[in-house]
């Protein structure tokens, strides 16, 4: 028992310290179930995130558009490869993930489960959904855990371009004809709130943070997460002259941040819980695209066994 006591003290000095947790060190099993649970889904949406904004790649309105929404797709591909290494540090394996998602066991981020309708859709989710894991993320580049953090400083680098193509692309449809500034305020009004929950329930209502906090897996809460993200976003609109659709917007002097309305949390629980516009849709498509990808998978296990004599798993 001394000994196990010893770890535990080990484990809590480094995290004290600001020492980063390597997948090597002994670590509590209950730290190492949350970072699965929280990395995965991380990883799950990137990928699956890469579904709403593929729908417009062959109907991009010019072919840098085009060029530029391949590249970011391509790269939600690799963050969700870095995430999905990183999480098999664990002592998970690819398959073990995947089969969780793909049983309803494990969840991915609400957002990608909203239809991507018309092009300034993809505006919007750049300059919104891409800003509000910006604001995310670099909280979490100083995630206490090793290999989830170095994934976060190189996924921020690529986050930034994402965030900006995405604003520049509504910004020109805000400037455009009334129709098109039309469409972009429509693409504003249905991706506002749905992108504000993506920061997760209120502090006081969420399971995880406050360990998730004291094992320094998160080092922002939820709330203060969103609060950024409306307080930089508010501005944002305005240069571009589209409306945010909450009535409650408002500057409060004495707190020095926007105040804003409540967010539909039935909305969220029910599409956090498979209910939502696109999710049967959304799982589905990956469970095809996993189905699909067999062959290769199982060619590239061949050829590393044939190389190394050892399985490709
Ligand atoms: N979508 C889906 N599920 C959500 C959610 C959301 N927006 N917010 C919370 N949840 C789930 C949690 O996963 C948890 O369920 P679980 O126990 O089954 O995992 C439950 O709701 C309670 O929420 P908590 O606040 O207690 O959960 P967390 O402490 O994990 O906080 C989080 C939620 C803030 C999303 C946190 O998990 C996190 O920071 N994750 C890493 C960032 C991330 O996953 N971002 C997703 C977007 S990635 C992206 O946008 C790609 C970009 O390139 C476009």
């Amino acid at each position: 028992m001394a000994e196990a006591n010893d770890l535990e003290q080990v484990f809590e000095n480094k995290i004290d310290a600001e020492e980063k947790i390597e997948p090597k060190d002994w670590m509590p099993e209950g730290y190492r179930k949350n970072l699965i649970r929280q990395m995965s889904q991380h990883a799950h949406s990137e990928v699956i995130g890469m579904q709403p904004e593929g729908n417009w790649l062959t109907r991009a309105p010019t072919l840098e558009r085009k060029s530029v929404l391949l590249a970011k797709i391509q790269d939600e591909a690799g963050h969700g490869l870095y995430l999905y290494s990183a999480t098999e540090t664990l002592g998970i394996t690819r398959e073990e993930i995947v089969q969780a998602l793909h049983d309803g066991r494990a969840k991915y981020a609400s957002i990608f489960n909203y239809p991507s309708l018309t092009w300034a859709d993809i505006g919007a989710i750049g300059w919104l959904v891409d800003g509000a894991a910006i604001v995310n993320q670099v909280a979490l580049q100083r995630t206490s855990y090793g290999p989830y953090a170095r994934a976060m400083v190189r996924i921020c680098k690529e986050e930034s371009f994402h965030q900006r193509q995405g604003y520049e692309s509504i910004a020109v449809l805000a400037r455009g004809s009334a129709q098109q500034k039309a469409m972009a305020q429509d693409a504003l009004n249905r991706w506002w709130w749905p992108s504000l929950m993506m920061f997760g329930p209120h502090d006081a209502d969420s399971a995880h943070s406050a360990q998730s906090m004291l094992w320094k897996i998160k080092r922002k809460s939820n709330d203060e997460l969103r609060q950024s993200f409306v307080d930089q976003t508010v501005s944002q609109a305005e240069i571009i002259d589209l409306e945010i659709p909450d009535p409650d917007l408002k500057w409060n002097e004495q707190r020095q941040h926007f105040d804003f309305g409540e967010i539909d949390w039935d909305e969220f629980k029910q599409v956090i819980n498979g209910n939502g516009l696109c999710n049967r849709e959304r799982l589905a498509q990956h469970k095809k695209a996993h189905a699909n990808g067999a062959w290769v998978r199982d060619a590239v296990a061949a050829y590393v066994k044939g190389k190394t004599g050892e399985s490709g798993e």
